[in-house]
């Protein structure tokens, strides 16, 4: 096994030790703390841990952070007041509201319902939009994470061929879209896509948001290749233990892949981390 391992723990905090400083000068010189505000709604397990540990990151970075738990029977209406109290906090400069909500929520109005401006995760239409006209806008955190660990293998991705599996709109969509910002050649594949590994193998920088445990092996990875490894999917081993595994199947890919994200510790620490700083850039944009 040759292939470099792509380190998201690490990159990751490196990241958050940048905005720990910019944040620690923000207050030397008597400026407010950023604020991030998170709502969950609900009792998912792993949507519990994730909020955790935003609030742990948040506060860790000398930023103001607000959580809003509140119960499985929200109503729209209520989950919608909050989010206009939020709107209208000028202590909140981003506001995530964790998904997936509970099924009778609409998720797409509530949303929209965000103001653009502090709107971290870059789901709204307006900074959809603004991302795609190549105008400055909140870019979501996962496929900003990708980008950068992409980069720690290879600076500039000019030129380059790179196929993304999976057309979401948090991450297959928006890392197809700064890939061309890159200046790659970009294929978006997905679930109607005809020979998956044939066009996959013509990758020289492969991202696999698909959401299906090991779904990528070695046969769909070019000798030499980045491989960004999306996936965080909860398996059961044949020991009957439980373990964290990416959707391409690490020790299978990194036999042919030149650089590979592991799972865990690859992609997923990028995402808090980027958050932090989206929500530094949303607080230093409603500054000027
Ligand atoms: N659930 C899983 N990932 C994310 C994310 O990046 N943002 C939000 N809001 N919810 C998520």
């Amino acid at each position: 096994m040759s292939a470099q391992i792509l380190d998201g723990k690490l990159l990751a905090a490196q990241l958050r030790e940048q905005v720990a400083a910019k944040v620690s000068a923000l207050r030397a010189s008597g400026k407010r703390a950023p604020g991030l505000a998170v709502v969950l709604v609900g009792g998912d397990p792993a949507s519990q841990v994730y909020v955790g540990m935003k609030e742990k990151m948040t506060e860790a970075v000398g930023m103001h952070s607000v959580a809003h738990r509140l119960p499985e029977t929200t109503s729209e209406q209520e989950l919608l007041a909050v989010v206009a109290a939020l709107n209208a906090d000028p202590a909140v400069d981003g506001i995530l509201v964790q998904l997936p909500l509970p099924a009778h929520l609409n998720s797409e109005l509530i949303i929209n319902t965000i103001d653009p401006a502090k709107d971290v995760d870059g789901f709204h239409p307006v900074n959809v939009g603004r991302l795609s006209a190549g105008l400055p806008a909140l870019v979501p955190c996962t496929p900003r994470g990708c980008i950068m660990l992409a980069k720690l293998a290879r600076a500039d991705l000019s030129g380059l061929h790179a196929v993304v599996v999976g057309r979401s709109n948090i991450v297959g969509k928006p890392v197809a879209q700064l890939l061309l910002q890159e200046n790659c050649t970009v294929t978006i594949a997905h679930s109607r896509t005809r020979d998956l590994p044939a066009l996959c193998r013509t990758a020289d920088l492969l991202v696999a948001a698909i959401g299906r445990p090991k779904y990528l092996g070695a046969q769909h990875v070019k000798p030499g290749a980045i491989v960004i490894d999306v996936g965080i999917n909860r398996i059961t081993t044949a020991e009957g233990s439980s373990k964290l595994v990416g959707d391409v199947d690490y020790d299978a890919a990194a036999e042919v892949a030149g650089a590979i994200t592991p799972v865990p510790g690859g992609v997923g620490p990028m995402t808090i981390a980027c958050l932090l700083d989206n929500t530094l850039t949303a607080y230093e944009r409603r500054a000027e």
